[in-house]
């Protein structure tokens, strides 16, 4: 991979697994000092710093629960302290319960959008803040079901579909600032995510892959070509964008 992210500084949230991880080791490899933040799995997280240093590049591992203001802060201030500054913020953690209607309770709706909607908002917040005079790329992951709902999928659709309008209002807030503002909108994506909801291995699959023209699965590196693109001065005069990255699925 040619290093086309050389002197930034990236923080990936939830990149202790799936499309987070992939995302960190691409930017990694692309020539990143890397934040891989996670929420509890240390160990994981571990693993993919280790992974990027093994390969000749720079990561740190560093908890912070995005849903929460203060560990934000914690997040951004300890990125400063150890690598000066933030260039890039791909906000990726995100929680995924597929529950219907009549299941949906206070703690299903209040958790999916403490993580996927305020964790996003929260996360611009302190970029723009850091990112300051000499700009920056934010990167928001939402879903092909922002746009198209799946039945269980409400609450979740719901963060999404906010996703993608706070990425258009966002682009508009700060392009003066030179900060380009992204979302990336992955179809099923085979990550440690998805296998636990029971997504991958029969009827599932096959139903969803049925739905996909290039008939497979995602995989976390076909959504991490897409955000080291992006993040890098190729897409210096793209900002506002939804790119669906989803093998022609709708
Ligand atoms: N997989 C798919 O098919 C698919 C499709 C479309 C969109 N997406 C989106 O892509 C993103 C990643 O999905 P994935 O399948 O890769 O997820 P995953 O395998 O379930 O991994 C989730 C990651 O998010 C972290 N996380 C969860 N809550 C957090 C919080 N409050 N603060 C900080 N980190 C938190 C987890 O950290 P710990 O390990 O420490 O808990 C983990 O690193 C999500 O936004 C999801 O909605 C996924």
């Amino acid at each position: 991979m040619t290093r086309k992210l050389e002197n930034k500084v990236a923080i990936v949230t939830g990149a202790s697994k799936g499309i987070g991880a992939g995302i960190a080791k691409a930017y990694g490899a692309a020539g990143a000092k890397v934040v891989v933040n996670y929420a509890k799995d240390h160990v994981r997280a571990q693993k993919v710093v280790d992974h990027i240093v093994e390969n000749g590049g720079e990561a740190i591992a560093i908890q912070a629960d995005v849903s929460s203001p203060a560990e934000i802060d914690r997040l951004f201030a300890d990125t400063i302290k150890a690598f000066n500054k933030v260039d890039v913020l791909v906000n990726n953690a995100g929680i995924y319960d597929i529950v219907m209607l009549e299941d949906i309770t206070l703690d299903t709706l209040h958790s999916n959008i403490n993580t996927n909607l305020i964790g996003t908002i929260l996360g611009a917040k302190k970029a723009a803040e850091v990112m300051g005079p000499h700009g920056g790329a934010i990167i928001n992951i939402s879903s092909t079901v922002s746009l198209n709902p799946l039945p269980g999928t409400l609450v979740y659709a719901a963060t999404k579909a906010a996703i993608d309008n706070v990425t258009k209002a966002l682009a508009k807030e700060l392009g003066p600032k030179d900060i380009r503002v992204n979302t990336i909108s992955p179809g099923i994506t085979e990550t440690e995510g998805s296998h636990e909801q029971g997504f991958m291995g029969g009827d599932w699959e096959a139903q969803l892959v049925a739905q996909v023209p290039m008939g497979r699965i995602g995989q976390p590196e076909d959504i991490a070509k897409v955000a080291v693109f992006l993040a890098s001065d190729d897409a210096g005069w793209v900002t506002g964008e939804r790119i669906q990255v989803a093998g022609g699925q709708i």
